[in-house]
């Protein structure tokens, strides 16, 4: 995935602009890990979230991700013990057995988990933990306002055809094909939830939020910083402003509710 590690990409836009992930889920996570509490490594770490978090709770952090755009970001604001490395989550450059939690949000549907999964069970202590896990789309309370989302986002006209692939395709099938038990991960716990038809879960993600909130979040899309870059749309209106005019009428000026999908996998070395 090219487009984070492009110097034009805006970390600090993406940092606000995404969801952020809810307490229980690190409730969840801490409750699973069987493990020392000492290293815990953040994959595809983007902005930080996730290991910013982790380290409340873990003696040392390491966030890493491939774009050294994200990584400079995450050293700016880094705690006492988190460190952060540009390095492929294909090839860690961890010792072996020396990790007791690895954790990756939103990020393993750019990876190829054929030489990841492999890896993060080298690196990771016996008994340790590997979690990971993702949000799909917002979904609208207003059917009109979900179905103009997904010609936007989806479309062949729209935004479809500037996913890199396969990864957008891989997370719009929640990853199910990608099983950490393939690779001797073992109390593999998988959970989705579908806000069309909703199921327990500690991972729910939802945000009351504007159009202008609605406009922060997609121009952070990789999808639509590609659209902009493609000269053939220069002249043409901008497809977030379209889509956020499309929307006024059904969702009105003031806020509304989105929920994403989500799901997530909690795994264990032997
Ligand atoms: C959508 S962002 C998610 C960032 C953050 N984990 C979060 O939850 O917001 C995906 C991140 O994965 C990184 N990434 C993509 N392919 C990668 C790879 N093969 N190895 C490591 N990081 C990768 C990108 O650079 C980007 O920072």
């Amino acid at each position: 995935m090219a487009t984070y590690s492009e110097s034009s990409f805006n970390t600090d836009h993406y940092n606000n602009a995404r969801p952020n992930y809810p307490d229980s889920y690190y409730e969840t996570l801490l409750d699973y890990h069987q493990g020392d509490k000492n290293v815990a490594v953040d994959v595809g770490c983007g902005s930080g979230f996730v290991a910013f978090k982790l380290a409340d709770s873990f003696k040392n952090v390491v966030g890493t991700d491939i774009s050294p755009v994200m990584i400079s970001q995450c050293e700016g604001n880094k705690k006492p013990n988190t460190t952060f490395k540009v390095c492929p989550a294909e090839q860690l450059k961890i010792d072996d057995a020396s990790v007791d939690l690895i954790a990756s949000a939103e990020a393993l549907h750019w990876v190829d988990n054929n030489k990841f999964f492999p890896e993060a069970y080298r690196a990771l202590k016996s008994g340790g933990t590997l979690s990971y896990w993702f949000y799909l789309e917002p979904i609208f309370t207003f059917p009109k306002a979900n179905e103009l989302y997904d010609e936007f986002a989806f479309g062949p006209n729209h935004l479809g055809p500037y996913w890199e692939q396969p990864g957008k395709d891989r997370l719009r099938n929640w990853l199910r094909d990608d099983d950490p038990s393939k690779f001797g991960f073992v109390d593999v716990i998988r959970n989705e939830f579908d806000p069309y038809n909703p199921t327990p879960t500690t991972l729910k993600i939802s945000k009351t939020i504007d159009l202008n909130d609605m406009k922060s979040y997609l121009t952070s899309w990789s999808a639509y910083h590609s659209w902009k870059k493609d000269s053939a749309n220069d002249n043409k209106v901008d497809i977030v402003d379209q889509l956020i005019n499309d929307l006024k009428p059904v969702v009105g000026d003031g806020e509304f509710v989105v929920t994403w999908g989500t799901v997530y996998t909690l795994a264990r070395k032997k």
